[in-house]
């Protein structure tokens, strides 16, 4: 199973001083050079970490794949097909989150969404959307015309009880093999980290995985590329 990891974070950290460091770019390069199969920010209609300069550089310097998480509006619309990133992941935004809560809901926006994923493919960019695991969300995500989508393991990741848990990776399960039966390539991510990554990795249909806040916490204690490692080692279990 591959790893894309998502370095906003590295980006929380330097605008929390409105500082130069942490690099971003820098962050992207030494994952890649740990094995890293893709590179993920998502820029925020706040800014609050990935700037569009970050985005820039990175696609500039980057050899893996960029894969560009945002909103579905007129804005990211024209960066994204400025920037062409290899893969554009929509994503629902709300000022006040502290992260993205929850999946993107496709079905009331469907004929927008499939739109909009025309004018990003027109470009030659792959377009994702962040679902929960839901099969009649799935479904539009393949109707509005979607090359993947990366199931949300959040709830699968907060679970308060054991019990909590096994249903929602049971949901999990179950969204994967139908997206599969609909010829979508499955991703997954959110809330993943290193003590509840494995029952994911067990699900073989999912090609990739995102993760980002845990592999930067590690990063911190241990640098990043033994923190991207000791995932990846997880990964090929
Ligand atoms: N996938 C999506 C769509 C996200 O929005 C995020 C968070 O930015 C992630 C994956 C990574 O989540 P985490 O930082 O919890 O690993």
């Amino acid at each position: 199973m591959k790893l894309a990891v998502n370095i906003d974070h590295i980006a929380t950290l330097r605008q929390a001083r409105a500082a130069r460091e942490p690099e971003p770019v820098l962050a992207a390069l030494l994952a890649e050079q740990a094995g890293a199969s893709g590179i993920v920010c998502h820029l925020r209609g706040d800014r609050r970490h990935i700037q569009e300069i970050d985005l820039q550089l990175l696609r500039k310097v980057i050899i893996t794949k960029l894969n560009l998480e945002m909103a579905a509006t007129e804005e990211m619309l024209k960066i994204a097909r400025e920037v062409k990133p290899d893969t554009v992941s929509l994503v629902p935004e709300s000022p006040d989150e502290i992260t993205t809560q929850g999946g993107l809901e496709v079905i009331s926006q469907k004929s927008h969404l499939t739109s909009y994923i025309q004018e990003l493919k027109k470009v030659g960019i792959r377009v994702s959307i962040f679902v929960d695991p839901l099969e009649n969300q799935i479904k539009a995500c393949q109707e509005a015309g979607a090359n993947l989508i990366e199931i949300n393991t959040g709830k699968y990741a907060e679970a308060q009880t054991e019990e909590e848990r096994q249903a929602n990776l049971e949901e999990v399960r179950q969204a994967v093999a139908f997206a599969c039966r609909l010829g979508l390539q499955v991703h997954a991510g959110h809330g993943l980290d290193y003590h509840n990554v494995q029952p994911i990795v067990d699900i073989k249909e999912i090609s990739e995985l995102s993760i980002g806040f845990a592999i930067v916490a590690r990063a911190v204690m241990v640098g990043l590329t033994q923190a991207v490692r000791e995932m990846l080692e997880l990964l090929q279990k």
